[in-house]
């Protein structure tokens, strides 16, 4: 089934590419900064912001009067085990981390984070993967001495599911609480294993999940952009945000890149050995079938991505919750005939 996505919409970005006479084999040269190039070189201890020299630094002191965080978090400790506790229940997760405020933010106590970043995790129906998600994502996050919070989006009703509207509204309804400087869009069930992947923001757009257990470790092919990606808000707008118009399974992550490509940006990546990911096993999901639209719309992508986008307005908000490790914005995210769906 992956594969069969992979190479679908795979093609079509090669068929676009052709059509529209653009060196494909260019395009991914330039774009798409190979992570080999970013080899890390763990021996010279200067790891942890490799291709990333470029991130916003924040200056001064705040008012406690506590020193910048050091450039390198000394709390890194690069590749762990994952492994969950037996019976793991979301209030024991909460019960081990109660330093993390309610919402599901954090900062450091001992110094002033240099960097501040929201997680997006859209979400319908998939408590389980949420609960090891957080399980591993707080310390993981803490260890980077960040200052962050992490937003559930969780898309109310039944009608099929729509991720790229989920991530929409949840920059919209993330930025309206905080000015976030970076913005990680975050699947579920994504495990990052290598705390050197260091979730901050750079000069341009981030992929950041490089090396999936799923696909051996390795990308699935030059151009994948799925997973886990960042945008700083100032480039997320240069994109016109995420497409609205995916229901459903597959591609939307391919048009994000597409539309990466189109407002002349380059994807940054941390290295294979450093971005890597387990995926959570799990069975298709009720009510996010195939998009068999899908390839029409990669198509139809370079059209579309100024008309469609963060500018238009495409959920209304339901309920806001600040829980114990996550603010819960559940959102209507409508149908493909509006917000509302048809009686
Ligand atoms: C992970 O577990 C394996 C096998 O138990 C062990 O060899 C390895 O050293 C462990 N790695 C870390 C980072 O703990
Ligand atoms: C979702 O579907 C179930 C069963 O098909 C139905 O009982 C429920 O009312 C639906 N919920 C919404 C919000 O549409
Ligand atoms: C978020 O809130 C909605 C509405 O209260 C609820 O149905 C849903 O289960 C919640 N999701 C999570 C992951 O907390």
């Amino acid at each position: 089934m992956v594969k069969l996505k992979v190479v679908s919409c795979l093609l079509v970005v090669v068929v676009y590419m052709v059509l529209s006479e653009l060196a494909f084999l260019d395009y991914l040269q330039k774009m798409f900064q190979s992570p080999k190039k970013y080899a890390v070189d763990i021996s010279r201890r200067n790891y942890m912001y490799e291709g990333y020299g470029d991130v916003h630094q924040t200056k001064g002191q705040n008012k406690e009067g506590l020193p910048l965080c050091p450039m390198t978090s000394p709390l890194l400790r690069g590749g762990i085990n994952l492994t969950f506790p037996s019976e793991l229940t979301l209030a024991k997760v909460e019960q081990k981390y109660p330093h993390v405020e309610h919402g599901g933010r954090y900062r450091p106590h001992d110094c002033q984070a240099r960097h501040h970043t929201a997680i997006i995790i859209p979400h319908r129906d998939r408590e389980h993967h949420l609960k090891l998600l957080l399980y591993h994502l707080h310390p993981f996050l803490q260890r980077q001495q960040l200052d962050y919070s992490i937003y559930v989006i969780h898309q109310a009703g039944n009608f099929t599911f729509n991720k790229a509207r989920l991530m929409n509204a949840g920059v919209r309804e993330a930025m309206q609480e905080r000015e976030w400087e970076c913005l990680f869009f975050h699947d579920v069930d994504l495990i990052p294993i290598d705390d050197r992947n260091i979730y901050v923001c750079g000069s341009n757009p981030k992929h950041a999940a490089v090396a999936i257990n799923k696909f051996g470790f390795k990308l699935p092919y030059d151009a994948y952009f799925g997973g886990v990606t960042a945008f700083t808000p100032q480039q997320y707008r240069t994109i016109n945000g995420f497409p609205n118009n995916y229901w459903g399974w597959g591609c939307e992550d391919d048009d994000i890149g597409l539309r990466v490509y189109m407002a002349k940006m380059r994807v940054q990546r941390p290295s294979l050995e450093v971005g890597r990911y387990k995926m959570i096993r799990h069975n298709h999901d009720k009510g996010n079938s195939v998009n068999r639209e899908r390839s029409k719309y990669l198509v139809n992508a370079p059209e579309n991505w100024k008309r469609d986008g963060l500018n238009k307005d495409m959920y209304e908000v339901i309920s806001r919750e600040r829980l114990p490790l996550y603010t819960n914005i559940t959102v209507n995210v409508g149908t493909p005939t509006g917000l509302h769906p048809p009686p």
